[in-house]
């Protein structure tokens, strides 16, 4: 826990100064980790918070300020491996802001320095601070001569081969006015969905996934090979001008970097400039809201004088300078304790390890407990109980344990241990070839598989059977009243009446609600029955294509397989779910309770992209590929991954590249992703 400087003033010196050693130590130690080995040891929040208390207590006492503390310099020594880069000007570093009061602060120490009347409206560059690697990138006469990691803001590394392989780095300045040496500074970053690519062809090839796009990034800049970055889908968004020499600048940053784009460089497009700091504020709030929905990582906003006269009155303070600050988002990583390790028994018999944590803030809500998937990942993390961990939680995505800081190991920390026996019902567990999960084999005689098929069945999107919460199906299972989804068809009003926190009334409405959803559609009663891998969408697409049951029932792996979203082990699975007898006998049992749909009339389905083969390249903003690609499969097209002269047409996203010369040269139709929406949308695809 940090202490405050009040409760610090009262102490001796000695021990203050020791306190100060080991803040620097731990920072020393998490710099190198992050910057030297691409491996942040902890979150950033709590970096920050240990950076802050350091500086703080420095503040406090400026005698004590040593020139090696961590507060004094911008990272750590680089590896040996690349050659180094001096720096002709320091990297810097930014001061951060939590708050719109610091934010207000940061404005007033700013209009005091430059002796303005506290009235005095600063015009202010606004633009998301990327989550990235910062590089510097020295261009002579035009050319691209040099590429550097900023290192320890003095010394680099020489990166220039690998940064050639980035598409969005011109290796030839392109327009005129550029100075004769100029150096490009910004963020390399890859995009959210080229990360989740990345990730998934990591997995199934059984090989390490990385944590976050940015640790991504890192990692494939710092390759020793260029031909594995380049198989990398990073980017280069420029955000300042270094060293000049033989030329000059525009005046403001907001002209530097329209100059940089007009000069080929890649610059953000949410950046803008505004007067005063409470429209700084206001830019944050919007931004905020927009987060989630862009296609790169960013932690917070960088708000920077825009005067680049003002920017050289004002000068820079030892790793920052003084007329730009980072806002900084609520974190989405955080640390804290695993508590225990729990085994939850599923609708289909999965037993998952649920990490049991130390509430935390995270991401903006409170997180108690994360899914740890299944061996593999427990492998994967080397978690024990006891460990700090690293939550993150990122937009709406479900909480999830992203690694462990093995340095704040206790000594008791246990091993995570798999059972196996059903933690439920005691009945042997598996672990099926070619499965990372582990199953309980009880089937029906284990009362959490049937208490989640009852859920699940009963849930809003499957039957949806009003008043029928989570608690209520456990105490009836638990009080056996009942051991299947036929049975809630049976239950009596006295019975209903008599449960915990029932009553009369809401018994007879749950009864009414039971009565009601007997009436249901084709595609609620396929989903409800819980088949695995078959979600929603798919079971609306199992209902229109048979239109009714018997057929979906009697259907073959191979005819399942034509059906948009079936792919092999899909349609294995719904083969086996209706080739049990158990299974046939439930639905038997439901209709003869009543449970009954419209029959669908299968109209002769249109296709009208039948024969024809799309080729998708580049980023899309608002689909993503693997739904665009099954939009254009759903109306009949092939989706190819080349492009040759019997493509019919190209759908190009941001930075397509080869695909969409290709198909240029050979004179194929070629889209954009609004004219996609729109034709997807003329053959009636919600999009
Ligand atoms: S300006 C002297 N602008 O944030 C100012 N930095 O601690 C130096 N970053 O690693 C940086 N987006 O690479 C600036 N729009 C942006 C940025 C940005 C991300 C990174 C930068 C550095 C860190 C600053």
């Amino acid at each position: 826990m940090s202490s405050t400087t009040d409760e610090l003033s009262q102490q001796p010196l000695a021990n203050i100064q020791e306190k100060l050693e080991s803040l620097r130590t731990e920072i020393h130690q998490h710099n190198y980790q992050y910057y030297a080995l691409d491996n942040p040891s902890i979150p950033d929040a709590e970096y920050d918070r240990l950076l802050r208390e350091l500086q703080s207590i420095e503040a406090a006492f400026p005698d004590l300020v040593t020139s090696d503390s961590p507060s004094q310099r911008v990272g750590s020594e680089p590896l040996s491996a690349f050659s180094q880069v001096t720096h002709i000007l320091p990297m810097l570093s930014l001061d951060n802001a939590f708050n719109d009061e610091e934010l207000s602060e940061f404005n007033r120490r700013i209009v005091d320095r430059l002796d303005k009347d506290s009235d005095f409206v600063i015009e202010y560059a606004c633009e998301p601070k990327l989550d990235g690697i910062a590089v510097s990138l020295i261009y002579r006469h035009g050319l691209l001569d040099l590429g550097a990691t900023r290192g320890d803001g003095t010394t680099g590394e020489d990166i220039t081969l690998n940064v050639r392989t980035i598409g969005s780095i011109p290796l030839k300045l392109q327009g005129e006015g550029f100075p004769d040496v100029l150096e490009v500074r910004g963020e390399i970053y890859m995009p959210k969905a080229s990360f989740d690519q990345l990730n998934e062809q990591a997995k199934e090839k059984d090989e390490k996934v990385f944590v976050n796009p940015r640790n991504a990034a890192a990692g494939s800049l710092r390759q020793l090979d260029p031909r594995i970055t380049a198989q990398r889908a990073l980017e280069m968004c420029a955000y300042s001008v270094g060293f000049v020499e033989g030329g000059t600048v525009p005046e403001s940053h907001t002209d530097i970097l329209y100059a940089l784009s007009s000069w080929g460089f890649r610059i953000n497009q949410e950046m803008t400039k505004v007067q005063g700091v409470q429209a700084c504020s206001e830019y944050f709030s919007q931004l905020s809201q927009k987060r989630d929905s862009l296609p790169y990582d960013i932690d917070g906003i960088v708000f920077k004088v825009n005067n680049m006269q003002l920017q050289q009155e004002l000068g820079f303070v030892s790793r920052a300078p003084r007329w730009a600050i980072a806002m900084k988002f609520p974190a989405q990583e955080e640390i804290t304790q695993l508590l225990d390790v729990e085994f939850q028994v599923g609708r289909t018999g999965t037993i998952t390890p649920v990490a049991r944590l130390q509430p935390v803030f995270v991401g903006g809500v409170t997180v108690s407990n994360a899914t740890l998937h299944n061996s593999d990942e427990v492998d994967r993390l080397g978690v024990r109980i006891g460990d700090s961990v690293v939550i993150r939680r990122a937009g709406d995505v479900i909480p999830k344990v992203v690694s462990v800081v093995e340095s704040r190991r206790p000594s008791g920390a246990k091993p995570v241990v798999f059972p196996q026996q059903c933690p439920v019902c005691e009945s042997p567990v598996v672990r099926i070839e070619g499965e990372a999960a582990i199953r309980c084999t009880g089937g029906l005689i284990c009362a959490a598989q049937v208490k989640e098929a009852i859920k699940h069945y009963v849930s809003r999107k499957a039957m949806d059977v009003d008043g029928l919460g989570d608690k209520l199906v456990e105490q009836l299972v638990d009080g056996e009243h009942i051991q299947s989804v036929a049975d809630l068809y049976d239950l009596q009003q006295d019975q209903l009446a008599a449960m915990e926190r029932m009553g009369e009334k809401s018994a007879s409405n749950l009864l009414k609600a039971l009565e009601a959803s007997k009436q249901t559609q084709l595609a609620r009663f396929i989903f409800a029955l819980g088949i695995r891998e078959v979600g929603e969408a798919t079971a609306r697409n199992l209902a229109n294509y048979f239109g009714d049951l018997p057929g979906l029932m009697q259907a073959n792996a191979e005819e399942l397989q034509k059906i948009n979203d079936v792919g092999p082990v899909v349609a294995d699975f719904i083969v086996d779910f209706f080739g049990e007898e158990r299974n046939r006998q439930m639905i038997q049992t439901l209709q003869e309770k009543g449970v009954s749909w419209p029959v669908i009339e299968v109209e002769i389905r249109i296709q009208p992209l039948e024969g024809l083969t799309y080729v998708l390249t580049g980023t899309l903003q608002k689909l993503n590929r693997n739904q665009a690609k099954e939009h254009l499969q759903a109306l009949g097209a092939t989706v190819a991954g080349s492009v040759s002269k019997k493509t019919h047409c190209v759908i190009a996203g941001e930075n397509a590249g080869s695909k969409l010369s290709k198909a240029e040269s050979l004179g194929i139709n070629i889209l954009h992703e609004d004219d996609l929406i729109e034709l997807l949308t003329s053959h009636g695809v919600d999009v």
